[in-house]
């Protein structure tokens, strides 16, 4: 016998009578015997072996109920959806689909040789796992990672933990079987060692034909006695191409209710995949250079060039494909007939403003903003934040056939600031006390996105009209159509609001946090003034306003003071007038309105400072203790 010997081997060994056992003592060992049970031993000195390599593991979806699709396979053996999808020969379009069960596919490894103590050491790559509730090494062994390794190997691989007390929490190593070749097996042509688990099923010649291996090769490395459920090591030249069907496997019955959705799911990315490509050579064109290799892991990266090729897809494509991908997890994919059904074919009455419609889909209410091509920036820069005042993306839809596409958000109830402020729609005016708590939702929300997103995100469009109030008046800022992900850049097309874009953007194109903060002094001048950001003869709220509140820091008499609240009081809006409220409060927040509105940006104050004199203010603190509101985070710190 050769290769694997099992535990259980042994004990049939005692049934064998007497002479026949002697007799099996007496006989050397096979020259390629290895004992599985514990691990494939291997010679960490021994420099014809060619250790560590890349290799794979043969891998059939489905062995547990829990792996049915590529990313909970990939987080198994911790590596992306995309580093199995392309040496299984799997559609990029297919990436977030159910698999069928039994399909096949490469896990990619990365074989190591090592050593345990002094004298034993064993070839495998490292799967990490965290022990979950009911998990045992046995059970994990022959369920989830289908005999590619063996409980006994498993402790011996993590000789601190005891295998009948494992807490949950804990991460263990499941050492995955595999080889690299040595010198011998390189001079003949042999590059790959497939770890693949012998089947009940299998029988040598089907195996080997399969894989475009010899017979003979075979059980040169593995030896002739060949069990079932042994993992054995099959020498190929290069990895062989895997037939894969061309659809998504139909999903699993007892999943019924998430059927439509699923399948939803597979349509939008089966048509995602294909116009992809569109939008890839649209990035190409208009973008040329740029990209980094966000949503990439190390090991993807070096990932042999080979690999990708196999798969037909330039590296920058993989990129692209992975950060969408990524968005596809994340949220619902919503039919075309489902979002026309639900507007009434995007009928004007169902019209919210601009390209963005109401609509109610299963008892939920939807705003759904139609674009074209142009929400992929939106998509990859929403899945990033999640915040309360920003407002939040459902989900979205692809229509190959008019090539749109549609982000679905929260429904926000009680409309824009801007119709609050400046539109008759509402009755009701805006009391001081909303307004500043208006005021401190955006800034915290702002701050949210300059603070804490990597890369930083800048709004680049903050204005009355995209902050959204909601039925308690708490606000969200919506529209991150034209947000810009990384900091201090310069673009060549200026976009944006008149009366709201900061000079130097506008002069030189320069994009930093800044720029939110000159927008968000001209949202605090509108919420003082009641007056829009820029008028019918084209004059600007922010340059009226620096000329009513005067420059800050000159003769602080008090003449001077008077003068400025006489000027204030005068500008204000009319309604804040009746409203029963400490005016410093106003001269405070007009105060912070001006210094955001400063040409210079490196004057500007930063949101975290702006959060900080917004709520510092003791007016403030009074008005909203009155009605718990509990205090936003900044001042926990
Ligand atoms: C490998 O070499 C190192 C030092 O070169 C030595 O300490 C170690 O014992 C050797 N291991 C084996 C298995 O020969
Ligand atoms: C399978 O999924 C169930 C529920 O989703 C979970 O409780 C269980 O731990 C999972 N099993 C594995 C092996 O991941
Ligand atoms: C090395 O580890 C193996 C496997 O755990 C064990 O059988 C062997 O006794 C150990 N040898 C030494 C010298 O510790
Ligand atoms: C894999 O696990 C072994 C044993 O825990 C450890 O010695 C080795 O460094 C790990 N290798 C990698 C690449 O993490
Ligand atoms: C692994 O091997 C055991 C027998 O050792 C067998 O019962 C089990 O079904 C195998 N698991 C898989 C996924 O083939
Ligand atoms: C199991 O492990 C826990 C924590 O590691 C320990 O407190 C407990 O005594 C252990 N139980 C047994 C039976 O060893
Ligand atoms: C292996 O399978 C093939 C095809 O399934 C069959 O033709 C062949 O006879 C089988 N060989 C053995 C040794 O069972
Ligand atoms: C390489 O491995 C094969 C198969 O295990 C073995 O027959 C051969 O002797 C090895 N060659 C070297 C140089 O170790
Ligand atoms: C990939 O799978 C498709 C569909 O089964 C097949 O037609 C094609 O030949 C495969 N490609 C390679 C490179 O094996």
């Amino acid at each position: 016998m050769s290769a694997p010997a099992h535990h259980h081997h042994h004990r049939h060994l005692l049934l064998l009578p007497l002479p026949l056992l002697m007799l099996l003592f007496l006989l050397p060992p096979p020259a390629s015997a290895q004992p599985s049970t514990s691990g494939f031993t291997c010679s960490p000195n021994d420099t014809s072996y060619s250790y560590p390599c890349h290799t794979y593991a043969f891998y059939p979806a489905g062995l547990t109920t829990n792996l049915t699709d590529l990313s909970s396979i990939g987080d198994l053996f911790g590596v992306s959806r995309l580093m199995i999808s392309i040496p299984s020969n799997i559609s990029s379009s297919l990436l977030s689909s159910p698999l069928y069960p039994g399909q096949p596919l490469f896990v990619p490894l990365s074989c190591s040789c090592n050593s345990l103590n002094s004298s034993y050491a064993i070839s495998f790559s490292n799967a990490s796992r965290i022990i979950q509730s009911g998990d045992t090494f046995y059970g994990l062994s022959i369920g989830p990672f289908g005999n590619l390794t063996t409980y006994q190997s498993v402790e011996v691989v993590n000789p601190t933990l005891v295998p009948t007390n494992l807490s949950i929490g804990v991460q263990a190593i499941f050492p995955i079987f595999c080889k690299c070749p040595n010198s011998s097996q390189l001079g003949s042509g042999v590059t790959l060692l497939l770890s693949y688990v012998f089947q009940p099923s299998d029988n040598l010649s089907e195996v080997a034909t399969r894989f475009g291996a010899q017979v003979q090769a075979i059980t040169g490395v593995n030896g002739a006695n060949i069990q079932p459920y042994d993992t054995i090591f099959i020498p190929v030249s290069k990895l062989p191409s895997l037939a894969q069907p061309t659809t998504a496997a139909p999903v699993p019955s007892l999943k019924e209710e998430r059927k439509g959705l699923v399948i939803g799911l597979s349509v939008g990315v089966g048509v995602l995949g294909v116009l992809l490509i569109a939008l890839f050579a649209f990035l190409l064109l208009f973008r040329g250079k740029r990209r980094g290799k966000q949503g990439f892991t190390e090991v993807e990266r070096k990932m042999d060039g080979e690999a990708i090729r196999k798969g037909g897809l330039s590296e920058m494509e993989v990129n692209l494909m992975a950060d969408v991908s990524d968005c596809l997890d994340k949220y619902r994919v919503f039919g075309i007939n489902e979002l026309k059904e639900a507007t009434g074919g995007f009928s004007p009455g169902s019209l919210i403003q601009g390209s963005v419609y109401k609509g109610c889909i299963d008892g939920e209410v939807y705003a759904i903003k139609k674009m074209k091509w142009n929400a992929y920036e939106e998509l990859k820069i929403l899945q990033k934040v999640n915040h309360g005042n920003l407002v939040k993306l459902e989900g979205f839809c692809i229509d190959p056939e008019e090539a749109n596409c549609y982000l679905i958000y929260e429904f926000v109830q009680n409309g824009s600031l801007y119709s609050w402020l400046h539109e008759s729609r509402h009755n009701e005016k805006l009391s001081w006390k909303t307004r500043l708590r208006i005021a401190i939702d955006v800034a915290n929300g702002l701050q949210y996105i300059h603070e804490h997103t990597r890369p930083q995100v800048v709004h680049k469009d903050i204005k009355s009209s995209n902050i959204l109030l909601d039925s308690n008046m708490r606000a969200k800022i919506a529209n991150f159509g034209l947000a810009k992900s990384g900091c201090n850049a310069i673009t060549m097309h200026i976009v944006g609001t008149q009366g709201y874009i900061a000079p130097e953007y506008l002069a030189d194109g320069v994009v930093s946090t800044r720029m939110d903060v000159f927008s968000f002094g001209v949202v605090l001048l509108e919420l003082i003034s009641g007056k829009e950001a820029i008028d019918e003869e084209g004059n600007v709220l922010w340059a009226s306003a620096t000329d009513v509140f005067g420059t800050q820091g000159s003769s602080e008499d008090d003449e001077d003071e008077v003068g400025r609240s006489k000027r204030v009081r005068a500008w204000m809006d009319e309604s804040l007038v009746e409203d029963s409220f400490p005016f410093e409060s106003v001269v405070n927040v007009m105060g912070l309105a001006v210094a955001c509105v400063n040409k210079d940006p490196s004057k500007r104050p930063s949101m975290v400072d702006i959060v900080y004199a917004l709520c510092k203010s003791d007016d403030f603190v009074l008005d909203v203790s009155e009605d718990g509101l509990s205090a936003p985070p900044v001042l926990a710190r």
